[in-house]
């Protein structure tokens, strides 16, 4: 395991009881860990012609900018709702109870725009489904998608795309 994973904190019985929270606070808190975090999750893109990096907020924005500088591609917020000024494209997903939404600006890229969208963690899939199904109506091309962890045991790739890329820098 890298030194970067050995970071990430447990954290038992947040935000709820019963679950086990994987707190990557530490990874960015650390000079060496956030470098080596951010360079595990760009290096299955180098390389690649980008032009973007959207981000999920709120914790996807902090890895997302980063990415954004790492491979040199500007960066686009998905943001929760209302949050984004002007026209907006907005999906909504579901949670384990009830469900939540998330927006994109109409005129976030320009149409075939070559992103990949990420966020900090994937646990079961419906943050990532839903933040890549509005870059795609918002008309960009979608290379794929990374994650700084992946919660494997939550299979949220039974319910992925199998043509989308997605990528782990570390899977538990
Ligand atoms: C967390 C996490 C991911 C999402 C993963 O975000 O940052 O975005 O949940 O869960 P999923 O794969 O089951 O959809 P959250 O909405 O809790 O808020 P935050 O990023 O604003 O802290
Ligand atoms: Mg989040």
């Amino acid at each position: 395991m890298s030194r970067w994973q050995d970071l990430i904190r447990d954290v038992a019985d947040f935000p709820r009881p019963g679950i086990l929270f994987k707190d990557i606070t530490p990874v960015l808190a650390d000079a060496d860990g956030f470098e080596e975090a951010v360079e595990a999750m760009a290096e299955p893109w180098r390389g690649m012609a980008l032009d973007a990096v959207i981000g999920v907020e709120s914790r996807g924005f902090i890895l997302g900018a980063a990415l954004a500088r790492a491979l040199g591609t500007g960066f686009v917020p998905v943001r929760k709702p209302g949050k984004l000024p002007g026209a907006t494209l907005t999906a909504e997903y579901a949670l384990e109870y009830g469900s939540d939404r998330l927006q994109i600006r109409t005129d976030a890229l320009p149409p075939g725009a070559r992103v990949i969208v990420v966020d900090d963690v994937l646990a079961t899939g419906g943050t990532l489904r839903a933040a890549v199904a509005l870059a795609q109506r918002q008309g960009a091309h979608v290379l794929g998608a990374a994650v700084l962890v992946e919660l494997g045991f939550l299979q949220a790739r039974d319910r992925w795309d199998a043509a989308l890329p997605l990528r782990a820098a570390a899977t538990f």
